[in-house]
């Protein structure tokens, strides 16, 4: 049998066990399940100290081809992709891998005709429809250099990112939808454009029909220019090493990271771990609510899914609209059988009735999955419990821009479950735990910073145009070592429970605290739907803990101090009083980026009574949260 897909807790032994003492041998047996044009001749070459990484040398291949052609003569009718619209009214669409090839390869044509090639970098900023899956792929097909830029970023973010990678096109729409909301892209473009003199062609999707401006001898409507091109195109062939695509990341300083990735290696690893942490079987219908904007989308709507064949859904809404239901409908609509979302989306869902949840059929579902944040115990028991009614394993995902790919997580069905916990790396990963000295740390039931020991296909291979930033950034803090940013705990069965940033732990009277388990405990109390914890200055134990909670709707009338005291006697019993919080203000929202996670360094100034400066916040979700937080702070 392959050893591509894992299917017992003895086989994830044995592929881990073979992947750790003979990476050649295993990484040589997984890429044989791709199409190459060219046979690599060297599996992988690497020096953790230079930074410097390439995999399956030699060789020569394409991913479209992987995610589309090599299933044509099978799948040609099948579905690839179904696109849910904002608007649960508008039509939804199915289309199958034979269709998605052929308008592939005319928006290939068309990039073709207006002058990108191979190694050329294009902005893609749209919305997620169609289109948006179809640009990524069309850049793949002829070499290009996709760099996805979220379609919830300002023009000044737009800008630096095109500027950053000189982007030679940008393709975007007149606008999007997202809720009842509608949101001028193409203006947003224009504006992010007087900045961006590498900019030669804006190809424009029609999406909401909306007036826009259109700049004469640079912008195109796409299907004006599509009518003009033919439905073939064959693949480029790649270098393993060529790049695939850039996607931004925002450091905890400086200017966002532009984290490169290579063809070979993300492929094979990409395709290797979707059909192993989603168990993925050939009539399953697999959705991931993340945007493409995101490397979540990247790796698991679109290359994850079509590298194996299977069923994707591509879904432009939000979860509140136009009601909370509305990611139980679409489950029952198309039959979801794995459904991976984030944290933050399953504990503001949480917070709504369950009724919600309850009108809803979901029993085609087989595994459910989160990713991007630690997923806190309260959270994790709901999505169990309501939507994977006490049957559906939990896949904790943890992963990161810079990885490409999932690192830790379970195997569902074959790893045994604990809340909670990313539980075990996936076969390839070799996690290790430092300590403050630098020191590796041996034994089990510790805490450390998280970093990898051994380079895996899918590792960032660089950040574009700054080597040496990423040389520092993840192989300096622990030589020899690819350190992730990250804390984590290590049970006594080895098992994995990411605890957040470094960078997020507050020293309390000489004690280390995390903030998530606080949160955890406090996100315990019934009232509570979220919280988040800061540190601020204090004379006697160095420093405090300070704690923004917002609080469930409908609660109704309640005693501010007597639910104070009872969230810190929540802390108290779960953590300790050392834990307790000095201060607790109750807030109607915290402030989140786009992708959902707490925007700290805001929650900290507050804190500290620093009302001078927040710094950059036009890529918060709810920018205006921080006046009311501001105006009530303790
Ligand atoms: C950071 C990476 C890669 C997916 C989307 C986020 C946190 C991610 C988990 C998880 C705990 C997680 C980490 C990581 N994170 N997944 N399952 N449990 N924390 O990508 O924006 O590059 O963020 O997200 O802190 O370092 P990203």
């Amino acid at each position: 049998m392959s050893i591509f897909t894992i299917n017992s807790f003895d086989q994830y032994k044995e592929s881990y066990t073979c992947s750790v003492e003979n990476p050649t041998l295993f990484w040589d047996q997984i890429a044989q399940h791709y199409t190459w044009f060219k046979p690599y001749t060297e599996v992988s070459r690497f020096s953790m100290e230079d930074a410097d990484f390439s995999w399956f040398n030699g060789g020569e291949t394409n991913i479209t081809f992987n995610c589309l052609d090599r299933h044509l003569p099978e799948l040609s009718d099948k579905t690839a992709i179904v696109f849910e619209p904002n608007d649960p009214s508008e039509p939804h669409q199915e289309i199958t891998y034979g269709e998605l090839a052929k308008r592939v390869a005319e928006l290939a044509n068309v990039l073709l005709k207006k002058g990108v090639g191979k190694g050329d970098r294009v902005c893609i900023y749209l919305p997620m429809i169609p289109e948006l899956a179809i640009s990524l792929l069309a850049c793949a097909r002829i070499g290009a250099i996709h760099s996805v830029v979220f379609a919830g970023f300002s023009a000044g973010a737009l800008a630096s990112r095109i500027d950053d990678c000189s982007c030679k096109m940008v393709i975007t729409s007149d606008g999007g939808y997202r809720g009842n909301k509608t949101i001028d892209l193409k203006a947003i473009v224009d504006e992010a454009l007087v900045q961006c003199p590498t900019v030669e062609t804006v190809l424009v999707v029609e999406r909401t029909k909306e007036q826009i401006n259109m700049t004469e001898g640079r912008d195109f409507w796409l299907k004006n220019e599509l009518s003009t091109v033919l439905s073939e195109c064959p693949a480029e062939s790649m270098q393993s090493e060529d790049p695939l695509f850039i996607l931004y990341t925002s450091g905890s300083t400086g200017k966002p990271k532009g984290m490169m990735h290579s063809t070979g290696g993300y492929m094979v690893y990409v395709g290797y771990t979707f059909q192993n942490v989603f168990q993925y079987q050939p009539s399953d219908v697999f959705w991931c609510t993340a945007d493409i904007g995101w490397i979540t989308g990247h790796s698991y709507i679109l290359y994850g899914p079509l590298l194996n064949g299977a069923t994707t859904v591509l879904f432009e809404g939000i979860p509140s609209y136009p009601d909370f239901g509305r990611f139980w409908s679409v489950i029952e609509k198309y039959k979801v059988t794995q459904f991976y979302t984030a944290p933050t989306a399953i504990r503001s869902l949480a917070k709504e009735p369950l009724s919600w949840v309850e009108k809803h059929n979901l029993s085609s579902l087989k595994i459910i999955g989160s990713v991007g944040e630690p997923i806190n115990d309260e959270a994790w028991q709901w999505y169990f419990e309501n939507i994977g009614k006490s049957t559906c394993p939990i896949v904790d995902t943890w992963w990161q821009t810079e990885t490409g790919g999932i690192l830790i997580s379970p195997i569902p069905g074959i790893t045994k479950l604990k809340p909670t916990y990313a539980t075990l790396p996936l076969p390839g990963i070799q996690p290790i735990l430092m300590n403050a000295e630098k020191e590796l740390i041996d034994k089990n039931e510790t805490d450390g910073s998280l970093c990898i020991k051994f380079p895996w296909p899918s590792i960032a291979r660089t950040i574009w145009g700054d080597h040496q930033r990423y040389k520092d950034t993840y192989f300096t803090a622990f030589p020899g070592y690819y350190f992730t940013g990250d804390g984590a705990w290590r049970d006594e069965d080895g098992y994995y429970r990411i605890t957040g940033r470094v960078d997020d732990v507050i020293i309390v009277s000489g004690h280390n605290l995390g903030t998530a388990p606080i949160e955890d405990a406090i996100n315990e109390h019934q009232f509570v739907a979220e919280s988040a914890i800061v540190g601020f200055p204090h004379d006697i134990k160095g420093n405090a803990l300070y704690g923004f909670v917002t609080l469930k709707d409908g609660i109704g009338d309640f005693d501010e101090n007597q639910l104070k005291k009872e969230i810190n006697q929540y802390v108290s019993d779960q953590i300790g009083p050392i834990a307790k919080l000095d201060k607790i203000q109750f807030t109607s929202g915290l402030p989140k980026t786009r992708s959902g996670k707490i925007m700290r360094r805001i929650l900290r100034k507050i804190a500290e009574g620093d009302f001078s400066s927040f710094g950059d916040i036009s890529t918060l979700l709810n920018p205006e949260i921080v006046d009311e937080i501001k105006n009530q702070a303790l």
